[in-house]
C-alpha cells in the first residue's frame, strides 16, 4: 500500500503563542513532519506571534530546536527549507502594536488560518483586532484550543465573543483525539463493516467501557489542572468524543455537519449520573515522587486527577447498557481503550462446567494501536468440552506494514483539515455546550456535596471505590497494561 499524500493550498498560518509550550512541541514539529511529506507546500508560510521581543532569527532558532528535539530522524537541508518558511511578529493580543505588521504580512490568493494557542481568556481579544485589522476576513479560519470554556456561561459566552467576528464555518475547537488515527478508525470499523452493526445496540452490548489512562502527573501544569480536575480537562471533551463515536447513529454520510449532528445527539441523550455512579481520585504520594496536592501545591486540593463514571444514555439503541468512563494520572500504564463487552449467551448448551463466557471487542487507541476480538472455543485437546476465551489480535502496525509507521499525529491532520477546510473532527459550537450542559451538574453535585477525592497509589488502577462501581454490578473493568 502507497500512501497518498495530496498537498493542501498554499497558506499562510499564524501561530498565536507562537513560543509557547504546543507551538514547540505539537504544531512547529507537526507542520516540519507534513513539508517532509509533500503535504505542506512550498509556498506556505508560518508566522509566529507572541508577546516576546525576538526577532526572525530568535524564532527561527527555538523552532528549529523544538523540531530537532521532536522529530529525531529528518533531512538537514528539508529542515533548512522548513525554518526559511517561518517569520515572526511581536504582538499585543489586547493592545495594538505589531496588528498593523501582521496584516502586512498576509499575502493575498492564499488560505489564512490563525491559531489561538494562548491563554483562553484572550481568545475574545485576538477575535476582535483580527477583526478590526481586517488581517481576517470571511474566508479567514481560526483555531482555537481546550479548554473550550470551564463551564456552560463560559463555553457559551466564548462561542458568543467568537460569533461577533467569525462565522461557525471558520471556527475550528481542536479536541485533539478527533485527530488520532485510531479515533478515526472508530467510524471505519463501526460503518464499514457489515459485522458490528447488527450487534451495536442494547440487545446485544451488555455494556462498553472507555479508558483513557495516563502515567504522568501534574507536574508543571498544576495552575490550571487544579482548576479544571479530570472531569473537565479529559471526560468533558476527550473521553466525550470516543463515547460519541462509539455510540453515535450512522450519519448519513461522512461529512462534518452530518457526523456533528449525530455526535450531538448522543450528548442530548445522556442522562444526568447519580452521585453513587461517579468516583473520583486524587493520586497519593510515593517514594519516587510527590502527591497530586503537592504537584499542585494546594495541601486542601479537592480537585480530581482520577475520574470513573456509570453513563445511560438514553435513546432506543442504547436504553439498558451502561456506559462506564474511566480517566486519570498517574496510573498504571499509558493506554486509551474502548472495550464494547457483549451479552452472555442467550443459552449455554455445554452447561455450567462450559462456565460464563463473553465476547469482547477491545478497541485500542494508544498505543500499540489495534484491535483485539475475544472469542471463544473449545480447549483443545480429550476429556470433554471445556471452553476457553481467545484473542483474535490485530495490531494496526503489523496489518498495514510500513505504512502504519508514517501516521501523522494527531495535530498535523487536524491542522491540515483546517488549511483544507474540513470540519468532520472539530467540535461545533453546539456541542460543546451540550458537553459542558452535561458535565456542570455532576460538577455542582460534588462541590455541594463538599465530597473529597479517594486517595489512591501511584502506578495503580485508581481508587477501590472504582472497582467497586462496577463489581456491585457483576462487572469488571479491564486490565490497564501497555
Ligand atoms: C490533554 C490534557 O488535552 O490531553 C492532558 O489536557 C492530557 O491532561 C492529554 O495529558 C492526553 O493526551 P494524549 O494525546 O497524550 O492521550
Amino acid at each position: 500500500m502507497v500512501s497518498r499524500v495530496i498537498p493542501v493550498e498554499p497558506f499562510d498560518l499564524v501561530i498565536f503563542g507562537g513560543t509557547g509550550d504546543l507551538a514547540r512541541r505539537k504544531i512547529l514539529p507537526g507542520l516540519f513532519r507534513r513539508f517532509v511529506a509533500g503535504q505542506m507546500p512550498r509556498e506556505a508560510r508560518v508566522v509566529g506571534a507572541a508577546r516576546s521581543e525576538l526577532d526572525v532569527g530568535a524564532f527561527q532558532a527555538m523552532a528549529r530546536e523544538a523540531v530537532e528535539e521532536e522529530v529525531p530522524r529528518r533531512d538537514g537541508a528539508e529542515l533548512d527549507a522548513f525554518i526559511e518558511r517561518l517569520g515572526y511578529v511581536q504582538i499585543d493580543a489586547t493592545g495594538e502594536q505589531g496588528w498593523s505588521e501582521l496584516a502586512f504580512r498576509m499575502r493575498e490568493g492564499v488560505v489564512r488560518a490563525f491559531y489561538f494557542s494562548v491563554a483562553p481568556g484572550l481568545f475574545g481579544a485576538l477575535a476582535e483586532r483580527l477583526h478590526g485589522h481586517g488581517v481576517a476576513g470571511p474566508d479567514a479560519r481560526i483555531v482555537v484550543e481546550k479548554p473550550f470554556g470551564r463551564d456552560l456561561a463560559s463555553a457559551r459566552a466564548l462561542n458568543a465573543t467568537l460569533a461577533e467576528h467569525f462565522s461557525e464555518g471558520q471556527i475550528y475547537r481542536i479536541d485533539h483525539y478527533l485527530g488520532k488515527e485510531t479515533v478515526q478508525n472508530l467510524m471505519a470499523v463501526r460503518f464499514g463493516n457489515m459485522l458490528f452493526e447488527p450487534l451495536w445496540n442494547a440487545q446485544y452490548v451488555d455494556h462498553i467501557q472507555i479508558t483513557v489512562a495516563e502515567t504522568v502527573g501534574v507536574a508543571g501544569r498544576g495552575a490550571y489542572y487544579d482548576q479544571a480536575g479530570a472531569m473537565r480537562d479529559m471526560v468533558q471533551n476527550h473521553l466525550m468524543q470516543l463515547l460519541c463515536l462509539i455510540a453515535m447513529e450512522p450519519p448519513a454520510r461522512f461529512e462534518p455537519d452530518a457526523v456533528r449532528d449525530e455526535k450531538l445527539k448522543v450528548i442530548r441523550s445522556l442522562d444526568p449520573v447519580e452521585p453513587y455512579h461517579i468516583v473520583r481520585g486524587q493520586y497519593d504520594r510515593s517514594e519516587e515522587c510527590p502527591s497530586y496536592r503537592a504537584d499542585v501545591d494546594g495541601l486542601r486540593s479537592r480537585t480530581e486527577s482520577f475520574a470513573a463514571l456509570k453513563v445511560h444514555i438514553s435513546n432506543w439503541r442504547w436504553a439498558g447498557t451502561p456506559f462506564y468512563l474511566r480517566t486519570g494520572k498517574r496510573l498504571k500504564a499509558r493506554t486509551s481503550e474502548i472495550a464494547v463487552v457483549f451479552k452472555d449467551a442467550p443459552h449455554s448448551i455445554f452447561g455450567v462446567e462450559g462456565g460464563r463466557h463473553r465476547n469482547v471487542l477491545s478497541i485500542r487507541l494508544q498505543p500499540n494501536e489495534g484491535m483485539t476480538l475475544h472469542v471463544t472455543i473449545k480447549e483443545p485437546g480429550p476429556g470433554g468440552m471445556r471452553l476457553v476465551d481467545v484473542p483474535l489480535d490485530m495490531s494496526f502496525a503489523e496489518a498495514l506494514g510500513p505504512e502504519a509507521e508514517d501516521i501523522p499525529d494527531a495535530y498535523e491532520r487536524l491542522i491540515m483539515d483546517v488549511i483544507r477546510g474540513n470540519q468532520t473532527l472539530f467540535m461545533r459550537g453546539d456541542e460543546v455546550e451540550a458537553a459542558w450542559a452535561w458535565t456542570d451538574p455532576l460538577i455542582a453535585g460534588w462541590e455541594a456535596r463538599g465530597d473529597v477525592p479517594k486517595p489512591y497509589e501511584q502506578g495503580s488502577a485508581g481508587p477501590e471505590d472504582a472497582a467497586v462501581l462496577m463489581y456491585r454490578e457483576g462487572r469488571k473493568w479491564r486490565e490497564i497494561k501497555a
